[in-house]
């Protein structure tokens, strides 16, 4: 069997680590990148670091609207699809390149395997839902990380094929968390930085649209990470790298300490030896879930429910206030369960294709 993966921002490469690995116990994998993130710290260092096989395509397609970028992607899957003939193309997540992977594929009727389906905010004025909701009703393989995602999925009445196989980002976490002082790797300078830090620094990140085109939005966070009582470790995101600058010349925030993005296992370190975390990132806000780190997301539609328990992930609104009142509330991890799954997620992905394929004949 030959499968096709399609990969292209970050957390892709992440999730794409872990299950390739055990695709290509068995099968052919032809991975397609398709350039949305192109920075050497938003790519390759992944490929790199996390042992990806190199991509066989690199479509080149980054920047621009969504129309541009999807249209773009989407013409260039279309031709290596054709090119290859594969048994399945696998899409994972809610970026512009899964929507493309998931467009281009279902219309050559390959069949379409979407991991992590079902997740819903509820809201078509947030750009991924668009994705996921476009992607989840094309799909003919959907697995979700938790049950929450098979209930949207069920209420929306898709009569695809449904699995719930946990989070592969779970997967990732286990395996990188428990192998950092194993991996003979120095330190990188923001790691050696942090560990200087007296009773901790905070970790942010702030990347969304929505809190980062908006320059108020972007000024609040500032300021309430530069009010915090230890330092607060930002790598930036190239979408508000010119934005956070300029505020930084402009307002000093001398406790907010920033750095270029960083890798994985880099932001695994950060999140394990961090305080507390504050962000509006769907991944790492169930990093800090896993590591058992107290979140702030800022941001107004839940994304994972089952992490908002006990104060564990709280939303804010993108006011210094507000996200400091949050996070002076403490968490409890009484009564935790694991919703996520057993962090074997990549196992039963591979199950669930050969179950979609021996129902098929
Ligand atoms: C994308 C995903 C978002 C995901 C995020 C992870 C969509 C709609 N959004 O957002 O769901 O959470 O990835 O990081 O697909 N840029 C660079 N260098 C890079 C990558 C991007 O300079 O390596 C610039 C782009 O040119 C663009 C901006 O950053 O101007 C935003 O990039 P884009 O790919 O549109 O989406 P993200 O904000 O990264």
């Amino acid at each position: 069997m030959k499968i096709i993966t399609i990969l292209g921002a970050r957390p892709q490469f992440i999730k794409a680590a872990v299950v390739s690995r055990e695709i290509r116990k068995k099968y052919e994998e032809v991975i397609v990148h398709t350039g949305q993130h192109y920075d050497y710290n938003m790519s390759e260092v992944f490929f790199e670091e996390l042992k990806i096989p190199r991509p066989h395509y690199n479509l080149g397609v980054n920047g621009g609207n969504h129309g541009k970028m999807t249209g773009e992607m989407l013409i260039k899957i279309e031709e290596v699809l054709l090119q290859e003939k594969p048994h399945l193309v696998i899409v994972y997540g809610d970026t512009n390149s899964t929507l493309a992977g998931a467009l281009a594929a279902v219309k050559l009727h390959i069949p379409v395997c979407h991991i992590e389906a079902g997740v819903r905010l509820g809201t078509l004025h947030n750009p991924e839902e668009v994705n996921r909701i476009v992607t989840d009703h094309v799909s003919n393989l959907l697995l979700c990380c938790t049950k929450s995602g098979v209930g949207f999925l069920e209420k929306e009445g898709i009569k695809a094929q449904i699995a719930l196989i946990g989070d592969p980002m779970y997967d990732a976490f286990n395996y990188y968390s428990n192998s950092l002082n194993n991996i003979s790797r120095t330190l990188t300078g923001i790691e050696e930085k942090a560990i200087t830090i007296p009773d901790k620094y905070y970790y942010l990140t702030c990347h969304r649209p929505e809190n980062t085109d908006n320059k108020e939005a972007l000024l609040e966070i500032l300021k309430a990470a530069d009010s915090l009582d230890s330092i607060c470790i930002y790598p930036v995101h190239p979408r508000n790298k010119e934005a956070v600058t300029t505020l930084k010349k402009e307002y000093g925030f001398n406790n907010i300490y920033l750095c270029e993005p960083v890798s994985y296992m880099t932001s695994i370190y950060l999140l394990l030896h961090c305080k507390k975390v504050i962000t509006d990132s769907g991944g790492l806000q169930r990093e800090a879930f896993f590591a058992k780190k107290q979140c702030i997301t800022v941001f107004n539609q839940v994304i994972w429910p089952e992490t908002m328990i006990n104060n564990r992930n709280q939303l804010a609104n993108a006011k210094e206030n507000d996200i400091l009142e949050k996070l002076a509330l403490e968490q409890s991890l009484a009564g935790c369960e694991e919703p996520f799954g057993d962090g074997n997620s990549a196992k039963k992905i591979v199950i669930a294709i050969e179950d979609f394929f021996s129902r098929k004949v």
